[in-house]
């Protein structure tokens, strides 16, 4: 497996749809060794999640995992989940503030809002169907990566640019407020 590079806000790439992948060519060597690659970039970056568009590929993949993440300390663990032409829904229409990041994005966090409760299709790296609702964080974390593939980073959606701010000011001055309202929200959604 290869650590790519990462591509950052700027580059047109990033502002691209992506492209749907077929049953076949999702079954070929080159698009599943890519599917490793965006895994160990992602590991090695230390993200939640990777779009193919990062890796400069217009390809309708995300990879998607929490473990103990140090830049998402408050993020319930997702396993690694491969996400392949994704569709997501909102269920509905209750939101939360995420404070998102982006590897794309280097040294920025802003308030985002999100859907808590969606609907989300995709096929896995297999080509297997998938029909799952995901809440809370997970939620945001498959809305950030879906957005990805739509050529939308998390900037567009920032509301009051005032929110937004670098990860050193963010562990100085918003961290333990923001941590305090992670720790309530996770409480009540579970997830
Ligand atoms: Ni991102």
């Amino acid at each position: 497996m290869t650590v790519l590079p990462i591509v950052t806000v700027g580059d047109p790439v990033l502002r691209e749809r992506a492209a749907e992948v077929g049953a076949e060519r999702l079954a070929t060597p080159e698009v599943q060794r890519l599917i490793d690659d965006m895994i160990e970039t992602m590991r090695d970056a230390g993200g939640a999640g990777l779009a193919a568009n990062q890796i400069g590929e217009l390809l309708r993949i995300a990879v998607i995992e929490v473990d103990h993440n140090p830049r998402y300390p408050y993020k319930p663990p997702i396993p690694l989940t491969i996400v392949v032409n994704p569709i997501i829904e909102q269920i509905d229409d209750e939101q939360f503030e995420n404070m998102e990041g982006c590897l794309s994005v280097p040294n920025m966090r802003g308030r985002v809002p999100r859907w808590v409760n969606v609907r989300v299709r995709y096929w896995d790296r297999d080509g297997n169907e998938h029909d799952e609702v995901r809440c809370g964080l997970a939620a945001g974390t498959f809305q950030h990566e879906c957005d990805h593939l739509d050529g939308v980073v998390f900037l567009d959606r920032v509301i009051d640019t005032r929110t937004l701010t670098t990860w050193e000011m963010f562990e100085r001055y918003h961290k333990d407020a923001f941590f305090e309202e992670m720790r309530q929200f996770v409480a009540r959604v579970g997830s």
